[in-house]
This record gives structure tokens, sequence and C-alpha cells, in this order.
């Protein structure tokens, strides 16, 4: 089954894209920078469909949605509001301008590093971090105290309580690599879950990585910290739930 085509304004095309405000078009359209099948575009009015339309020569940047894997750098914040070097500052200005808006699934603190799928796809944002659809999410952790063993039955319990929460956390896997390292898979996203629930059992995460979103691997993808790579909807429900 083909997709059905969406007609829509010009100029309302073009600003939900992020290229600039319904004025700027109707500039654009003066200036003849804009054409439609070839021929120069002469109304902000005019119902077009996006893969026709040549801004200076270039088709639009994915009008059907816009969904990437990125791998976070360490001291980079997810929130547009917050100080300091921003996710978005490694991606086109035009992307923050988007609507729907353009956000991460799921925020990764500023000092967590790793893997984050962003995206202007809500519904593709509530199926990987509701619970209820269980895609996992896996870190790599370098703990300040040593660990002792019991902390890999304390998480598979489903009966930790963190600090201000009212329901204990689901059965987490725990799994240990050295005195100091391990990695962990949740099944939930609550805010900064990983290291609350070390200082839970008196210890203290020193870094953290998600190296892990459902079947999808921070490693398999190659990408170095700030990279990304565009994907789509149907790609990466493949490359986190395989079958
Ligand atoms: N848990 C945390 O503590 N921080 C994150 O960024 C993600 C999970």
């Amino acid at each position: 089954m083909s997709a059905q085509v969406k007609y829509e304004r010009l100029d309302k095309l073009l600003s939900k894209l992020g290229y600039g405000a319904r004025n700027d078009v109707r500039h654009w359209i003066k200036e003849g920078w804009i054409s439609i099948q070839g021929e120069t575009a002469t109304s902000p009015a005019q119902k077009v469909n996006p893969a026709d339309v040549r801004l200076e020569g270039e088709p639009l940047d994915h009008p059907d949605g816009l969904t990437i894997i990125y791998n976070k750098p360490l001291a980079t914040v997810c929130s547009r509001k917050e100080g300091g070097r921003l996710i978005y500052d490694d991606f086109p200005d035009r992307w923050l301008d988007r609507k729907p808006p353009f956000s991460p699934v799921g925020r990764l603190d500023k000092e967590t590093s790793g893997l984050l799928i962003v995206t202007d796809n809500g519904q593709l944002n509530h199926t990987l971090t509701s619970p209820k659809k269980h895609i996992s999410k896996s870190y790599l952790i370098t703990l300040a105290e040593s660990l002792t063993g019991r902390e890999v039955d304390i998480f598979a319990a489903g009966t930790l309580m963190l600090e201000n929460d009212e329901r204990p956390c689901l059965p987490a896997e725990l799994m240990i690599h050295s005195e100091t390292q391990a990695s962990l898979t949740l099944h939930e996203g609550r805010y900064h879950q990983v290291r609350r629930m070390f200082v839970a059992i008196g210890n203290h995460v020193e870094s953290l990585q998600r190296t892990h979103i459902g079947a999808l691997s921070l490693a398999d993808t190659e990408l170095k910290a700030g990279e990304y790579r565009m994907t789509t909807e149907l790609q990466l429900m493949g490359m986190v739930q395989p079958n």
C-alpha cells in the first residue's frame, strides 16, 4: 500500500519544517527561490506535495518526519531550556524550529553519554518509553565503591524504593564486569534512575553510558560521540525489536 500524499499550504509547510515564518516564505516567493515541480511558486497559499517543492533548488529536509539515532556526548543537555551545551548544537538549527517538536526519547542527564533517539514522531516516542511496550534500556556504569555482588539480587527483587518515589522500581538486571564496573538493564525510565538506584544502596555512579535501547546497540551503530544517523520508525523498530 503506498502512503497517501498530504497536500499542504506552501507557507505552512515551510514554517512547520523550521525554514522560517510565513512572512519569510512570502519574501522567498517574490525572489523566485521556491519552485513546485520545476515551476516558480506564485502563492504562499498554494497547496503542494512536499516532495515537489525545491527551495533554492534543494528538496525539503525530511518533510515526512525526522528520526535520528544519536551518540550523545558527555556534558550536553537534552532540555532546550537549560544553559550550557545542548544536544541541539550537533544538529542543523532548523530542526529546533520544526513542528511537531524534534525531541529526545527519554532524556539522558548532562553527565550521561550514549544512545539517544531524537524524533518528531510522538507515537514512536511513546512506544519507546512506555513500560507497557517492553523496550528495555541498558547502561554501562562505573562506580565509586566496590560492588559486593548483593546488588544483583537487590535490583532483581523489584522492591527497591528510591527517595521521594511511591512505588518500588521494577525488577532490573545487573551484570557485574569487575569490582567497579557493571551493566544494568531497566524496564522503566524514572528521573536519574540509575544514579538514584545506586544511591539507594550506598554507592555512587561515577560514569554512565547508555549502551542499548532494546536490541539496538551503541557499539553496532559505530557512531562517535556527537554523531547521528537518520532512520525511520520502521527501520528503528526493526533494530530495537527484531522479529
Ligand atoms: N539514569 C540516570 O541516572 N541518568 C540517565 O541519564 C539515564 C538513566
